[in-house]
């Protein structure tokens, strides 16, 4: 079988007048997914600090423009481009769209993600008694999706001399999440297409990590932080002690689209306040008891 990797990488190491240059990304084009709120969000935001004109995209049309707003405040360009992702073929009708309004594209953060849920609120059952539909709702969005999208994304990726790829995943991709298997398993899923496709391309000059954060204080986790014995519970259980914050999930996918981070592709960084560090659920220091009922 002939060898479809290239003999020569396509690019050598990027050269810079100083090292905060290299964290620069003037004029790159950028399309965030689940841009609406929080760390989607926080990514174009960051993104557009560091000089990229961005792409956003979700279903909220209305949230959308509120950061397109803030994206071109900070003097960029935005453009909105609402989608469903969970619809088969919308991740690769989006991500044409996107190149099409940009130019091309430079970096793709694709950050859209549901846990399951039952109207606005996380469905957590044993997995024994959780059903076909839940499984399927998480996995069409984080997984499928994904898939569709990276398989679209890579014809324009390889037209950039600085393309960069982001999945973002979950700390649930890498450790055990009773209660939350589809989830675990869309996330895992995502950090083992992030690292095939890496090699894969690598020779193309399209780096792809994955960022699996723990817990972020988002609408997705509302009513976990809001209620304070869940809360409590769940920090008790974090070495660092606390919520993470949108803001520093998308300060580390600036670094990894950034050519700071030119060496560095296949990668999980994990962004969790140390809960799966081993012995990082503090073995041995007290913590509240559990506010799940036993099945
Ligand atoms: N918060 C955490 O603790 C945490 C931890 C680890 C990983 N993550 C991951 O981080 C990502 C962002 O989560 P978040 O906490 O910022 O959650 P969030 O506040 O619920 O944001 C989710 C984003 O995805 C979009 N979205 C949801 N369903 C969509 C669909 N069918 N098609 C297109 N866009 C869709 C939402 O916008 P619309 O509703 O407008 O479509 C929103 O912009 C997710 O992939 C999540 O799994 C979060």
């Amino acid at each position: 079988m002939s060898n479809p990797v290239p003999a020569a990488p396509r690019s050598a190491a990027p050269q810079f007048p100083d090292h905060l240059a290299a964290f620069r990304l003037d004029g790159a084009r950028a399309l965030v997914t689940g841009a609406s709120r929080g760390i989607g969000r926080a990514c174009a935001e960051a993104l557009a600090d560091a000089g990229c004109d961005l792409a956003v995209s979700a279903r909220t049309t209305a949230a959308l423009i509120d950061t397109a707003a803030t994206v071109e405040q900070r003097g960029r360009r935005a453009v909105v481009v609402p989608a469903d992702l969970s619809a088969p073929t919308a991740a690769g009708h989006l991500i044409d769209l996107a190149a099409d309004a940009l130019g091309g594209l430079d970096i793709v953060v694709h950050n859209a993600g549901t846990l399951p849920t039952s109207g606005d609120t996380p469905v957590m059952v044993p997995f024994h008694r959780s059903d076909r539909t839940h499984w399927d709702q998480v996995v069409s969005l984080n997984l499928n999706a994904t898939a569709e999208l990276c398989r679209a994304a890579h014809r324009h990726l390889i037209a950039s001399r600085r393309a960069s790829l982001i999945l973002m995943s979950s700390v649930a991709g890498v450790m055990a999440a009773p209660m939350m298997e589809a989830y675990a398993a869309s996330k895992a899923g995502q950090i083992s297409l992030a690292r095939s496709l890496a090699v894969a391309w690598a020779r193309q000059g399209v780096r792809v990590n994955a960022v699996s954060p723990g817990w972020i204080r988002t609408a997705m986790t509302r009513h976990a932080s809001g209620t304070a014995a869940v809360s409590d519970w769940l920090t008790s259980h974090v070495p660092m002690g606390r919520w993470g914050e949108p803001e520093e999930v998308a300060r580390a996918v600036l670094f990894l689209a950034s050519p700071a981070a030119s060496l560095l592709t296949g990668h999980v960084l994990v962004l969790d306040g140390g809960v799966s560090v081993p012995d990082g659920g503090l073995a041995g220091i007290p913590k509240p008891s559990s506010p799940f009922t036993t099945p």
